[in-house]
């Protein structure tokens, strides 16, 4: 029997056939045998159709949840109470023990008395699975981001509560000065992490002005300078420019991490040059879209190897131990695209990495 030969009118009145679902889909009738056993179902249970259509469904399709047990035989769709109208998304295995996830929708006459069909979806559980292992390995990684300043923290602490007498003041004033900025860093990871999770649900929120952007660099050049870089190391190379359209705060934000990342992680100068992309040719205005404004953060020291080009905006990757979390360059991606930009990454001129943004004119 086909599934098309059916009681259930799965031709016109039901649209597509259910081949085409992406989802298992099996049909029983009035008396619990099997209708329909679409191709998604083959798919994911391993089971040819040709066995499972016209059978019982317990032995058309022998599910068991995750005590062992025969899983219609608890649920008894024929014989349970009349106003039960399903079962809620359930995860349960197949004969083989990989696990499936399945949905029951019980259809009655008239809306009560005996079920003139049972609707079973069927449902990979691959892809959750490994939903559920990246959230498991990110919170691993953040509880050890974590743990390493608080372990430094609570070291200095004791020591110097055990010990107090037996130092100096000097030496208590450094253990001081490790547990401040250990702190900071908790604070930086956890702000870093929010800004994650908001650029994950899309939930960035943007107050966009419009922004001299070869200013805004300036000014943070300068705030690198005070703050004990050498002015030789920065060469800003500003042009006249049209503002760009953008929240100064997080634009600031991505500023500062690709600056921060030139002076920390390469070497000799960072030169910092802009772009007015009004050609349609210039490939990353994308056509027809608004203007766009690029800018160029080159640095001289060992660059990003080939190889590592495509990981530098994951998180929580990076390439050596200068510090970082490895959480920059994804939040800087997810800011620059926030605002219909986009960033990329390759070689500069002088040997070193180079990392070029795109935000629209205002
Ligand atoms: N200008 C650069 N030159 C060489 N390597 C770089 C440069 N910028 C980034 N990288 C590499 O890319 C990695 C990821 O950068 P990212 O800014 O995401 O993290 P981080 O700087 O290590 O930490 P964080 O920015 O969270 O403090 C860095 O660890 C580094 O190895
Ligand atoms: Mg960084």
């Amino acid at each position: 029997m086909d599934s098309r030969d059916s009681q259930v009118p799965d031709d016109a009145a039901f649209g597509p056939h259910y081949d085409d679902l992406p989802d298992g889909v099996v049909i029983t009738d009035a008396e619990g045998l099997v209708v329909v056993f679409n191709r998604a179902a083959e798919r994911i249970t391993e089971l040819p159709a040709a066995g499972a259509l016209g059978r019982q469904l317990d032995e058309a399709l022998p599910l068991l949840d995750l005590e062992g047990r025969l899983w219609w035989a608890c649920t008894d769709p024929y014989g349970g109470l009349a106003i039960r109208t399903g079962q809620p998304e359930t995860r349960l295995l197949l004969p083989d023990g990989r696990d499936v996830l399945v949905t029951a929708r019980y259809v009655r006459e008239h809306g009560g008395g005996p079920i003139a069909r049972v609707v079973i979806g069927l449902r990979d559980t691959s892809a959750r699975a490994r939903v559920e292992r990246r959230h498991a390995d990110l919170i691993a990684t953040v509880a050890h981001e974590l743990r390493s300043p608080l372990t430094s923290v609570k070291g200095f602490t004791a020591t110097l509560l055990a010990k107090w007498e037996r130092f100096t003041d000097d030496q208590r004033k450094l253990m001081l000065e490790t547990v401040d900025a250990d702190a900071d860093r908790v604070t930086r990871l956890i702000a870093e992490l929010l800004d994650i999770a908001r650029i994950d649900s899309g939930r960035l929120q943007l107050g966009c002005y419009p922004i001299d952007l070869a200013d805004l660099v300036t000014e943070q050049v300068a705030g690198m300078i005070a703050a004990g870089q050498s002015a030789e190391r920065f060469d800003v190379q500003s042009i006249d420019l049209p503002a760009v359209w953008a929240d100064p705060d997080k634009l600031r934000q991505v500023v500062a991490n690709l600056l921060e990342n030139a002076v920390r992680h390469g070497e000799g100068r960072v030169t910092i040059s802009f772009k007015e992309l009004t050609e349609p040719e210039d490939d990353e205005r994308k056509g027809e879209g608004p203007p766009m404004i690029a800018m160029t953060v080159d640095d001289e020291g060992p660059g990003i190897p080939e190889a590592m080009l495509g990981r530098v905006f994951t998180r929580f990757w990076r390439g050596n131990r200068r510090g970082g979390t490895g959480l920059g360059l994804y939040i800087v991606k997810g800011i620059v695209e926030a605002h219909g930009g986009s960033i990329t990454v390759g070689r500069a001129p002088g040997g070193g990495a180079r990392f070029r943004f795109t935000m629209p004119a205002a």
